[in-house]
């Protein structure tokens, strides 16, 4: 009796199936699945109480440590493949004082777990020459989950695929990624003198910079999708790094972008207050290293939307604003000053001036990035209905724009042929956003490159060229695109107004 349900325990994969076995092993009439259960708890309880007695010498304490620790092992073994009461009644024989003592046994298991939190590089060498592509350098032992197909790609600690770890690092390095390194460790296992960050952190990992408002938006929108995910829940900290290396300070615009969306300036932690060499570990942790990439188009646009929402409630641009501007049709040449702006700028805004006062209701506004402020942004997109603009990151204000709204590009010669998809990003990001593209001029004229034009050596010459103009075709394309966003504006103009809501979803 006492050795038949061992050997049952152990061949049986699962605890139904062994019911089933002592079932017919007992070959009576226990067909309650309950009962089945208490007895084949007795039996295990019976057969421990058995094996502990005729293997153990009696407790002794300087012997004991060792048998009791072969023994926890291998009726832990047993034990993970029975049923839950079995499990209960074994545990309650296990750690019954009259046999052995644990406390010791699992502090000393406990430090080394600690022991074994393996920190490894942030940076992994072995992908620099493949950084972005597939996988990444960052993290490279670890993999994204996606909650559903088109989602964003991330990993957050505590969770099922961490076995309930949390992420530690030692980070605090600025110049050389593969000094900050990361490990993972159980909440009651973590390294010595480690400092616990406690509620919420962000660590995002950007290939670019977090000053290019760019390259930070695309950084920062998969937190901003998460967080609509997750019942708008918000960072405590923010821990930013490029390649592997901390920074300290996202771009004045993007840190402005993040107060209004998260309803607060966000905080960068840089681990100045840890001591140089010693850990920290996130209570929790969502770690993004992909930027925007495996967001569907829906969800890109829903991220924009509440950001676009949040940034105007932020900027108090006011719902009568809003109002007066359905009627109207605001044009903004968007300037650059140095690289790629316009050669004559005056010739530039005189035709657009000319092509928007033939327009009942047009007004055209003239604004320069570099000197608005993020809010002074916010208001003229809010303005906006077609944006007139070079090339070049001020573009990526164009979400802020209206649902629908006009984007024309100009771009100086050569970049075509030679800048590579990268000058698409503004064409994607208007369908993203759920503007209109409506293409690009591209000056047939510049600087003379002493190879032939499409020597990728040429790019250097082209990159921060200055645009010209073309009269007639400015003149044309405009009219065109008024001519489009007047229909449209009467259209919109004549459906419900109550349709569009002022509450942001966060
Ligand atoms: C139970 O035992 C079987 C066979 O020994 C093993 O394959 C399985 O992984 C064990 N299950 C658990 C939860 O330990
Ligand atoms: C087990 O050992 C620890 C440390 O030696 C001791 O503090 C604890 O009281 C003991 N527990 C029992 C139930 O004897
Ligand atoms: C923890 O920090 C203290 C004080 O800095 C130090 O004396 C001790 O050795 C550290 N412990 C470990 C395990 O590193
Ligand atoms: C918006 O209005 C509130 C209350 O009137 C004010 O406290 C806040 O400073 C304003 N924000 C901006 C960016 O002007
Ligand atoms: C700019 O264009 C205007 C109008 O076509 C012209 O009068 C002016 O001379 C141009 N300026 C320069 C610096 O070329
Ligand atoms: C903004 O910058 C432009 C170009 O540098 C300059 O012409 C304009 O006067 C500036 N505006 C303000 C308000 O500083
Ligand atoms: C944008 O245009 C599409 C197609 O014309 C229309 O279905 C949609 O309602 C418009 N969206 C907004 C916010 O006006
Ligand atoms: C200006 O654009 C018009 C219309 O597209 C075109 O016919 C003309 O050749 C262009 N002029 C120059 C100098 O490129």
């Amino acid at each position: 009796m006492a050795k038949t349900p061992p050997e049952l325990l152990e061949r049986s994969p699962a605890g139904m199936a062994s019911n089933h076995q002592l079932q017919r092993t007992m070959s009576l009439s226990f067909f309650s699945p309950k009962l089945s259960i208490y007895i084949l708890a007795a039996c295990v309880t019976l057969f421990v109480i058995f094996h502990i007695q005729s293997l153990q010498t009696p407790p002794d304490s300087s012997s004991s440590w060792y048998s009791c620790s072969l023994d926890l092992m291998r009726h832990g073994r047993r034990i993970s493949n029975t049923t839950t009461a079995a499990t209960t009644s074994a545990e309650e024989v296990i750690s019954s004082p009259s046999t052995c003592n644990y406390t010791n046994e699992l502090n000393a298991l406990r430090d080394k777990l600690r022991q074994s939190v393996t920190f490894l590089p942030l940076k992994d060498l072995r992908y620099a020459h493949a950084a972005l592509v597939g996988h990444t350098w960052f993290m490279s032992s670890m993999y994204d989950a996606h909650d559903e197909e088109g989602e964003v790609q991330y990993q957050r600690f505590p969770s099922p695929s961490s076995s309930g770890r949390l992420l530690c690092l030692k980070g605090r390095d600025n110049h050389d990624g593969s000094w900050n390194s990361y490990a993972l460790a159980w909440p009651d296992a973590l390294p010595h003198n480690v400092t616990l960050m406690t509620s919420l952190s962000f660590i995002s990992y950007n290939h670019y910079n977090y000053d290019n408002i760019w390259h930070g938006l695309s950084a920062v929108m998969p937190f901003v999708a998460w967080h609509m995910k997750n019942s708008c829940v918000n960072p405590e900290r923010w821990v930013l790094y490029h390649w592997g290396e901390i920074r300290s300070r996202m771009g004045v615009w993007l840190a402005s972008l993040m107060e209004a969306t998260f309803g607060g300036p966000p905080y960068v932690e840089v681990f100045d207050g840890v001591e140089e060499g010693s850990a920290i570990c996130f209570e929790k942790a969502v770690v993004m290293r992909h930027n925007e990439g495996g967001m569907s188009r829906d969800q890109r646009m829903e991220v924009y939307e509440l950001m676009r929402c949040k940034a105007r409630a932020y900027c108090n641009v006011s719902s009568e604003e809003l109002d007066h501007r359905r009627r109207k049709i605001g044009m903004t040449l968007l300037m650059r000053t140095g690289p790629r702006s316009f050669k004559n700028e005056s010739a530039v805004i005189g035709i657009f001036e000319r092509e928007c006062a033939k327009v009942d209701g047009c007004r055209l506004m003239v604004a320069y990035s570099n000197n608005l402020t993020f809010c002074d942004q916010v208001k003229v997109m809010s303005m906006t209905d077609i944006l007139v603009s070079p090339h070049g990151a001020q573009l990526t204000n164009l979400f802020l724009m209206d649902r629908n709204s006009s984007v024309m590009e100009f771009f100086p010669k050569g970049w075509l042929k030679l800048a590579g998809v990268g000058q698409f990003v503004f064409h994607r990001m208007a369908s993203w956003s759920g503007m209109r593209h409506h293409g690009a001029w591209r000056d047939p004229n510049g600087e003379l490159c002493e190879y032939s034009e499409d020597d990728r050596r040429c790019m250097s010459l082209y990159k921060n060229a200055k645009i010209g103009y073309n009269e007639t075709y400015f003149s044309e394309w405009s009219r065109n695109i008024l001519d489009q966003v007047k229909t449209r504006k009467m259209e919109e103009a004549s459906k419900d107004p109550a349709l569009t809501s002022n509450g942001c979803i966060c």
